[in-house]
C-alpha cells in the first residue's frame, strides 16, 4: 500500500466503525455562492454603469493584488450556462449569486433599468430553476454604482432611501421566482473594510465614515425589509434577512474574557444588535465606549450616530432568518503595555486595546489569518440562540482559502466535512440550521487578493478566454455530500 492508500485506508475503517449515518434532515439544503463583481465580467457590457469597484481599479490599478481587476473575471456575463451546469454538477439546491445595482439600474436609480441587465438575471434565475435550484439573491454585495459613491455612498443618509428604491425594482422584477433573499453581504465589510483602506470605496475613514456607514447600512437593511413584508410578502410568501459576518471570539485567558465581549460587539454587535436582538438599537457596552472616546478626541458628537427611538423601531425584528457568513475562530488578549497593534480585524484592534491570536491547537489553513476551529462554529451557532432567540439560521458562506490552485485540495474537503458535522450537531441540539452554502462556487476576483488566493470548488483558468472551470476534488466530495446528505465521504472523491 502506498502512503496515500493507507490514509485512505484509515479514514475508511474510522468513518465506518465510528460514524453512524449522520444523515441531514429532508430540509436542510446545500448550495454554493458567488458574487456580481467578483465572477460577471462585462463590467461595461451594453449600458451597465459603473461600479465604485470599475473606478477604484481602473483609477488606481495597483491597489488589488498583481494590478488585477473584474473586468473580465470569470467572464460569467457571457457563461451564465455553465455555472448553472456546474451547479447542477454539484447537486445543488441553492445557488446564491448577487445582482449588479450599476447593471440593473446604471445611474444607481430607477429612472432607466438596463434591458439587458433585467434580462442577464432573468436567464439566470429561470436557469437555476429550470434544473430544480433555489436562487438565494443578494441586492449588493459591495459593488455600488459610483455615481452614488460620488454622492457620499454609504455614509450618506439619503442611501437607505435609495438603496430601498433599487430593491423595489428587483423584488417587482423577479419576486415572483426568487423566494429567498438577502439584502446586504457583510456590512461589516462595506464599512468597515471599505473605510480602512481594504476595500471600496478604499477610504481611510475609520474613525467617522466608517460608523456613519454602519448606520446607514442598518437604516437601508430595514427599508427594503419593511417594504417586502408590505408590497410582496403577501403575494409572493419569500423571506429576507441579510449576511452578517461572524468570526467566533474567545478569550485567550479568563482574564481577557470581558475584553472579548467588547470585541463580539464591536465587530460583530454593531451589525447585528440592531436588527435582531429584542431591545434595538446599538450594542450598550460598545456604544458606551465609543461615546466616551469621541468625547476624549474632542468631537462634540458621538462618532458612532445615535438611533432614534424611531430608528430603532424600523431597524429592530427586520428578518425573517438569520444568514451566518462565518470562516474562522480568533482567540483575544488585552495588548501589553506599549504593544504594536496591526489594526486589522484580524489581528487585533488599537481601539479596544486587543490583539487576536490563534490557538497553538488550531491547524492554520495557507494564510495566517485562517485558524481551523471547526467548534468554533458549533459555538457561533449556539451563540446567537441564546443571545438573540433566532428561530432559523443559513449558512450563507463558509468556506477555505487556498494560496495555491492545486485541484487535489484536500485540506479544503476537511474544512467542509469538519464544519458540517458541527452543523449536525448544532441540528442535534435543536438549532435550526435549515442550510449550507458554500463559499464559493468557482475561484474569482478575491478583492484586494485579486486572482492570488481561491476559495473555488471549481478551479477557473484566469488566462485561458474562454475561462474554462475545472472541478477540483472537493467539488466531487460536495457532489457526494449534497447526493448522500451526509459528510463522510471523504475517502470517495480522491479515487475519482
Ligand atoms: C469595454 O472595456 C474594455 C476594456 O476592459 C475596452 O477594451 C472596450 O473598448 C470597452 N467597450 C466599450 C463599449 O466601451
Ligand atoms: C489614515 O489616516 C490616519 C489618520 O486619520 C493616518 O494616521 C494614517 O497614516 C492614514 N493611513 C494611510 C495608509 O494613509
Ligand atoms: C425551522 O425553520 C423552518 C423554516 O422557518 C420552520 O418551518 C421550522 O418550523 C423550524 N423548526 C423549528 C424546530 O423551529
Ligand atoms: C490555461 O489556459 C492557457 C491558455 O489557453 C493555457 O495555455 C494553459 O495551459 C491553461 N492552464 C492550465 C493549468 O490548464
Amino acid at each position: 500500500m502506498s502512503y496515500l492508500d493507507v490514509i485512505v485506508f484509515c479514514i475508511l475503517i474510522s468513518a465506518k466503525c465510528c460514524s453512524q449515518d449522520v444523515v441531514f434532515p429532508s430540509w436542510f439544503k446545500f448550495g454554493a455562492a458567488s458574487a456580481a463583481y467578483q465572477i460577471e465580467g462585462g463590467w461595461n457590457a451594453s449600458d451597465k454603469g459603473e461600479s465604485m469597484w470599475d473606478k477604484l481599479l481602473h483609477t488606481q490599478p495597483r491597489v488589488a493584488a498583481d494590478g488585477a481587476n473584474g473586468d473580465v473575471a470569470c467572464d460569467s456575463y457571457h457563461l451564465w450556462r455553465r455555472d448553472i451546469e456546474m451547479c447542477v454538477e454539484l447537486g445543488l439546491e441553492l445557488y446564491r449569486f448577487s445582482i449588479s445595482w450599476p447593471r440593473l439600474l446604471p445611474s444607481g436609480f430607477p429612472n432607466h433599468i438596463s434591458e439587458d441587465g433585467k434580462n442577464y438575471y432573468n436567464n439566470l434565475i429561470n436557469g437555476l430553476l429550470e434544473k430544480g435550484i433555489e436562487p438565494v439573491v443578494t441586492l449588493y454585495h459591495f459593488d455600488l454604482p459610483q455615481s452614488l459613491q460620488d454622492l457620499g455612498g454609504w455614509a450618506n443618509p439619503l442611501i437607505a432611501d435609495w438603496f430601498a428604491d433599487y430593491a423595489r425594482v428587483v423584488f417587482t422584477l423577479y419576486g415572483d421566482r426568487v423566494k429567498t433573499w438577502l439584502t446586504l453581504n457583510e456590512p461589516f465589510g462595506i464599512c468597515d473594510v471599505g473605510y480602512n483602506l481594504q476595500q471600496a470605496p478604499y477610504l481611510n475613514d475609520t474613525e467617522v465614515g466608517r460608523y456613519l456607514c454602519n448606520k446607514n447600512t442598518m437604516l437601508a437593511h430595514a427599508k427594503a425589509w419593511r417594504l417586502y413584508q408590505e408590497e410582496f410578502k403577501p403575494r409572493y410568501h419569500g423571506k429576507v434577512s441579510l449576511s452578517t459576518l461572524f468570526i467566533w471570539y474567545e478569550p485567550l485567558t479568563p482574564d481577557d474574557k470581558e475584553v472579548t465581549e467588547l470585541t463580539i460587539e464591536h465587530w460583530e454587535g454593531r451589525y447585528a444588535h440592531p436588527i435582531f436582538s429584542k431591545e434595538g438599537g446599538w450594542p450598550p457596552r460598545i456604544q458606551q465606549f465609543l461615546d466616551n472616546a469621541a468625547k476624549k478626541e474632542g468631537y462634540h458628537r458621538p462618532r458612532l450616530p445615535t438611533f432614534t427611538a424611531e430608528e430603532i423601531e424600523l431597524v429592530r425584528g427586520t428578518y425573517d432568518f438569520y444568514g451566518l457568513n462565518h470562516y474562522t475562530t480568533r482567540k483575544v488578549r488585552k495588548a501589553k503595555f506599549g504593544e504594536e497593534i496591526e489594526s486589522w480585524p484580524f489581528y487585533g484592534s488599537k481601539e479596544l486595546g486587543i490583539v487576536l491570536e490563534n490557538d497553538r491547537s488550531w491547524p492554520l489553513g495557507s494564510v495566517d489569518w485562517f485558524a481551523m476551529y471547526p467548534e468554533g462554529l458549533w459555538k457561533q451557532l449556539h451563540w446567537l440562540k441564546d443571545t438573540y432567540g433566532v428561530q432559523e439560521i443559513l449558512i450563507t458562506e463558509n468556506g477555505y482559502v487556498n494560496v495555491d490552485d492545486d485541484l487535489n485540495d484536500w485540506k479544503r474537503m476537511k474544512y467542509i466535512r469538519d464544519n458540517l458535522e458541527q452543523i449536525q450537531y448544532a441540528i442535534e441540539d435543536g438549532i435550526n440550521v435549515t442550510g449550507y452554502i458554500h463559499w464559493t462556487l468557482m475561484d474569482n476576483f478575491e478583492w484586494l487578493a485579486g486572482y492570488k488566493v481561491n476559495f473555488g470548488l471549481y478551479a477557473v483558468n484566469f488566462t485561458d478566454p474562454e475561462r474554462k472551470r475545472t472541478p477540483r476534488e472537493s467539488a466531487r466530495y460536495y457532489s457526494k455530500v449534497t447526493r448522500g446528505r451526509s459528510y463522510d465521504y471523504l475517502h470517495v472523491g480522491l479515487y475519482e
